[in-house]
């Protein structure tokens, strides 16, 4: 580190600990003291009792794994990032999303269930989380940012987000939608990118007709909204019943509910024209292809569709039970190009561990691998500063479009602190499966 990145890093966390109050502690790779951090010392000792930070500088609070800890995280203090190169900006954090992939030890699913416990030893003491929004608290000469700019972004696997201060890579950063607050901005990065990948992978055009299968979901909620915000011309959400009128404020024109307590009010799939209940009764996935394809027939003109996103189907036995892309594909509801090409058009974003591998072929070499209509999708970190630019221009241009609220903000479930107790509690509910929209851990 050079000596003048040292004395800003110094003033740096003078600043946080005096200004912000954060609390942090002595540590054996503090940085050597710098003269400026030695004024600050003395500036602190002669401060006000109650403006004194509870902890030394040269520290910061972050969420590491660790098997022994509730959920296998806990929220330790470690020495902040070092000065950023070149191409990173450091930055400190205001909200990190939270990702099943977070709960679930950054691997997910892609490794065979025998190996996940050796990947989990491995990632004790790695700090967790990808998503953040922040201030810019160094940045390169050149780079397009400056000190104090309101950014948000991603950074690379094994890095970790759910910290104090990170160091986050140019390709991987964008100025924060205008729009939003840094929780809705956090929420945004890695379920916005990947819908946005997704769709342009998938050669979305405005005026298609999409599906999307747990649509009340961090994924699939914001599916539905970027998908109608980019021009769909019908967005069908599938969830439970609970979350049928969530889905439909997000903008889905019409929602499949699968549960047992569906209350929904839905026409009759024989195709009589009568409203019926299904309430009271266990609506099977073969009830829910009834009803899509009666919104096919029906609502749709007859016209299957384009795309299907399915953020549920996965290779946990509690996801592949729904069956959903046998169901889907083999009912017809799919569309096949008509010149015979393979569309590759129903689109899962979980797998068991053989997705994934045809996932990195793919993506190493660009052969697709993948069986004729199918595909899993993979997310993409490197370069999607591009992706986050554009999801700030969808949401900031339809703010100023609908005076100030953007209808494309994420919706969160519920926002908690950078505490054990807070991540603990934030990854207990990502792996109950039923968050509704998304969970951020604020870090104040
Ligand atoms: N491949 C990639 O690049 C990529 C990227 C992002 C995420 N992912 C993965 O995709 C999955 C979804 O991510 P997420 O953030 O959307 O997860 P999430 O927010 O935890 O999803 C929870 C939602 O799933 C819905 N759900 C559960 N079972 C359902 C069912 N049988 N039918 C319909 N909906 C159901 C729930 O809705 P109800 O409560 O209404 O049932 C709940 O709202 C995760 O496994 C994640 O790891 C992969």
């Amino acid at each position: 580190m050079r000596g003048d990145d040292r004395a800003r890093g110094g003033v740096s966390a003078i600043f946080h600990s005096q200004v912000c109050g954060t609390a942090v502690n002595n540590n054996s790779n503090q940085p050597a003291p710098t003269l400026v951090g030695i004024i600050g010392r003395f500036t602190r000792r002669r401060a006000p009792r109650a403006s004194r930070p509870s902890r030394p500088p040269f520290a910061m609070r972050a969420a590491v794994y660790d098997r022994t800890a509730v959920e296998g995280v806990r929220v330790v203090t470690r020495p902040p990032p070092t000065a950023p190169a070149r191409d990173a900006l450091l930055v400190r954090v205001r909200a990190c999303g939270v990702n099943p992939v977070d709960a679930k030890g950054v691997v997910g699913d892609k490794l065979p269930a025998f190996l996940r416990p050796l990947a989990r030893r491995a990632l004790d003491g790695t700090i967790a989380g990808f998503d953040l929004s922040g201030v810019v608290d160094r940045a390169p000469p050149n780079s397009g940012f400056a000190v104090g700019d309101e950014v948000f972004g991603a950074v690379p696997p094994f890095r970790g987000s759910f910290a104090e201060l990170v160091r986050v890579p140019l390709h991987q950063v964008a100025k924060k939608p205008a729009s939003l607050s840094h929780a809705q901005a956090a929420a945004l990065v890695l379920p916005g990118v990947t819908v946005t990948q997704l769709l342009d992978q998938h050669g979305f055009e405005p005026g298609q007709r999409l599906l999307i299968i747990g649509a009340s979901g961090g994924v699939g909620h914001l599916a539905v909204k970027l998908a109608k915000a980019r021009g769909a011309k019908s967005v069908v959400g599938v969830c439970s019943a609970a979350n049928a009128a969530f889905v439909r404020s997000c903008g889905a024109d019409a929602v499949v509910a699968y549960d047992a307590e569906c209350s929904e009010t839905t026409r009759d799939s024989s195709g009589g024209g009568k409203e019926r209940e299904i309430g009271n009764e266990t609506t099977t996935p073969d009830a829910v292809v009834d009803e899509l394809r009666r919104i096919v027939r029906e609502d749709l003109g007859g016209h299957a569709f384009d795309l299907v996103l399915d953020a549920v189907t996965s290779g946990d036995a509690r996801d592949a039970g729904f069956e959903y892309e046998r169901r889907v594909r083999s009912a017809g509801l799919v569309k096949t190009p008509a010149n015979g090409a393979d569309a590759h058009n129903y689109v899962t974003i979980g797998s068991r561990p053989v997705g994934w591998v045809l996932a990195a072929i793919k993506r190493v070499t660009g052969v697709n691998l993948f069986a004729r209509g199918r595909e899993l999708f993979w997310i993409r970190f490197p370069g999607c500063a591009s992706d986050l630019a554009e999801l700030a221009r969808v949401c900031d241009g339809d703010a100023s479009a609908s005076g100030g609220r953007t209808s494309v903000a994420p919706a969160i479930e519920a926002t908690l602190p950078l505490t054990s107790e807070g991540v603990a509690e934030a990854f207990r509910r990502l792996h109950s499966r039923r968050v509704r929209g998304k969970i951020v851990v604020e870090v104040t």
